[in-house]
């Protein structure tokens, strides 16, 4: 089965309290210890959804029981699951958490709020290629966080789905947005072949994008289900195993 799915939640929408009483003891133990350091309960409140979509949804694809998914990490700390072949993906912010399944290809999935204060000019002349910061100056003043973001989010996308992460700079791939189409250009070092990528963003609620980036031989005319998980969604899935 070749499908890719996304699941996405609005952590606005979602009660905190709640989820660590109710559903707090699927995490195991590192991600029970990650969640005590955070220092902010906005991050505390994102990686417990995130890391509870996770485990619930691929505890249910995958037929195991959330809990006894186990976790182990690539050197430059990209998930999977010991003996599953299944590929996943998962992004986190304040206002959303997702994740992408697929179960034969790699998969990135980036999430970001479109924050207009923040310095992204500054940002993009550091990390951006010079014909992605041309077009970012171009583009109207009050479009350009929105187009920042955009930029940002497949190239982390692309670069979580490679499982470089940043750890390489995100300059190493380039976009250009079309009307209809994201052109993607790769530093040769990389070594990659534009035609077995798939680059998808979407514009979400509470003025959030949702970048995913997927490697398949030969992609074209690659589907993807976005699905909505709210509270009780992830309560009943919970419940129901
Ligand atoms: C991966 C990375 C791009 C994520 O950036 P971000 O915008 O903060 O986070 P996102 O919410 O979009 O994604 C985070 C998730 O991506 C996944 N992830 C982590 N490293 C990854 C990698 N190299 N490739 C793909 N996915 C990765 C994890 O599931 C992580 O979730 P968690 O931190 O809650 O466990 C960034 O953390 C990074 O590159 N780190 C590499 C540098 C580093 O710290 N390396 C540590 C080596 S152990």
């Amino acid at each position: 089965m070749d499908a890719t799915e996304v699941f996405y939640c609005y952590t606005a929408d979602i009660n905190y309290n709640d989820m660590q009483k109710e559903l707090g003891h699927i995490l195991c133990h590192t991600e029970q210890e990650r969640l005590s350091r955070f220092r902010f309960n906005k991050d505390k409140k994102s990686f417990l959804i995130s890391h509870l979509l996770a485990r619930i949804v691929l505890g249910r694809k995958l037929s195991i029981n959330p809990k006894k998914i186990s976790y182990l990490y690539t050197s430059s700390g990209k998930p999977y699951i010991k003996d599953n072949p299944v590929f996943f993906n998962m992004s986190n912010t304040a206002m959303m958490s997702s994740l992408i399944i697929n179960k034969r290809y790699a998969c990135g999935i980036d999430n970001e709020h479109i924050n207009q204060n923040r310095d992204f000019m500054d940002i993009a002349t550091n990390y951006f290629g010079i014909n992605e910061l041309e077009k970012l100056k171009k583009t109207e003043i009050n479009r350009q966080a929105e187009y920042f973001y955009s930029l940002w989010a497949l190239k982390e996308a692309c670069l979580k789905c490679r499982g470089d992460g940043l750890n390489i700079s995100p300059d190493k791939v380039q976009f250009v947005l079309a009307e209809k189409h994201i052109e993607a250009l790769f530093t040769p070092s990389l070594n990659e072949n534009i035609s077995n990528w798939h680059f998808n963003l979407k514009k979400m609620e509470y003025n959030c994008l949702l970048a995913t980036a997927l490697k398949i031989p030969d992609a074209h005319n690659i589907e993807i289900s976005y699905n909505k998980v709210t509270q009780s969604t992830l309560f009943n899935s919970y419940t129901n195993e």
